[in-house]
């Protein structure tokens, strides 16, 4: 990665995002940072500085347009233009039958799927302009099957990997590529929050800033990591519709302490 890539991070306060944006700036990006959470960018930021790496953050939320707007337009005054756009910013709590609530559905789509939409919009104008630029989604295996325990999060990252898959070819004409990234089970606040009655085996967030990095470098349509969640992907996708249902029968309540 050259010293002049520069990369824009939502999410990057917490979790795979903020480990995605250490690893990166090991490997002399320069980063522009938006997180809803101002003490942990302003920790993310402090630590950049001690690496000497020039890096602009911004306290926003992405699901706010003009705001959105006018804080990339400020990084990108501040450092450079965006080469690479990695939208982490994410939300997911519990959904489960019967107890379904419109008003999580609503939130979870705004994050998920128009908040990653908002950010590629804020940054496409300007790579369409330079005609190269990579877009860099951040979904979730239960983006491919709907997971009975998580209804609306599964909903919207379905809705985010057709989005982005949507967005592929018309854009790869255009210079741009993008990558849709599907992480296994990475420990953080929003994993580590669901009740899993047994341990779940968990990567490390610095893990899964390693698959990010590798992604922004190599630009694959699809990152799936780790290994044995392609395995499982795979099975999950070929899976008929009858024994998905029962699978997700038998695993949930033995995997979970709620019930659906
Ligand atoms: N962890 C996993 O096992 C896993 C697996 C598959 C996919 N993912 C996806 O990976 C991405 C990162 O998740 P993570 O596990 O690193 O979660 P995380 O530790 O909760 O980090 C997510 C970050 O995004 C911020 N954020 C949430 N809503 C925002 C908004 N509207 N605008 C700006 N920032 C916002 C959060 O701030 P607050 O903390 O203040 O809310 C937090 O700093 C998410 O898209 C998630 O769906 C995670």
């Amino acid at each position: 990665m050259s010293e002049r890539t520069m990369v824009l991070i939502t999410g990057a306060a917490n979790g795979i995002g903020r480990a995605t944006a250490l690893e990166l700036a090991r490997r002399g990006a320069r980063l522009g940072l938006v997180d809803i959470d101002a003490a942990g960018l302003e920790s993310v930021a402090d630590e950049l500085k001690r690496l000497g790496v020039p890096s602009a953050s911004r306290v926003v939320d992405v699901t706010e347009r003009e705001r959105l707007r006018e804080a990339v337009a400020g990084i990108e005054a501040e450092l450079a233009p965006v080469d690479v756009l990695v939208a982490c910013a994410g939300y997911g709590t519990l959904t489960l039958v019967p107890e379904l609530e419109i008003d999580n559905l609503k939130r979870t789509f705004d994050v998920n799927l128009f908040g990653v939409a908002e950010s590629i919009e804020a940054v496409l104008p300007g790579m369409l302009a330079r005609g190269r630029g990579h877009l860099v989604g951040v979904a979730s295996m239960a983006g491919y099957r709907g997971f009975p325990w998580m209804i609306s999060y599964s909903a919207s990252k379905a809705a985010l990997i057709a989005y982005l898959e949507a967005l592929r070819p018309g854009l790869a004409k255009r210079g741009i590529s993008v990558t849709t990234v599907c992480p296994g089970f990475v420990r953080t606040a929003m994993s580590t929050n669901v009740p899993y009655k047994h341990k779940v085996k968990m990567i490390e967030p610095e893990e899964a800033a390693r698959h990010l990095a590798r992604a922004v470098l190599r630009r694959p349509r699809n990152c799936v990591f780790p290994f044995s969640m392609r395995m499982s992907l795979a099975v999950l996708r070929l899976m008929p519709d009858r024994v998905f249902d029962w699978a997700m029968r038998q695993a949930g309540p033995r995997a979970l302490f709620v019930d659906f």
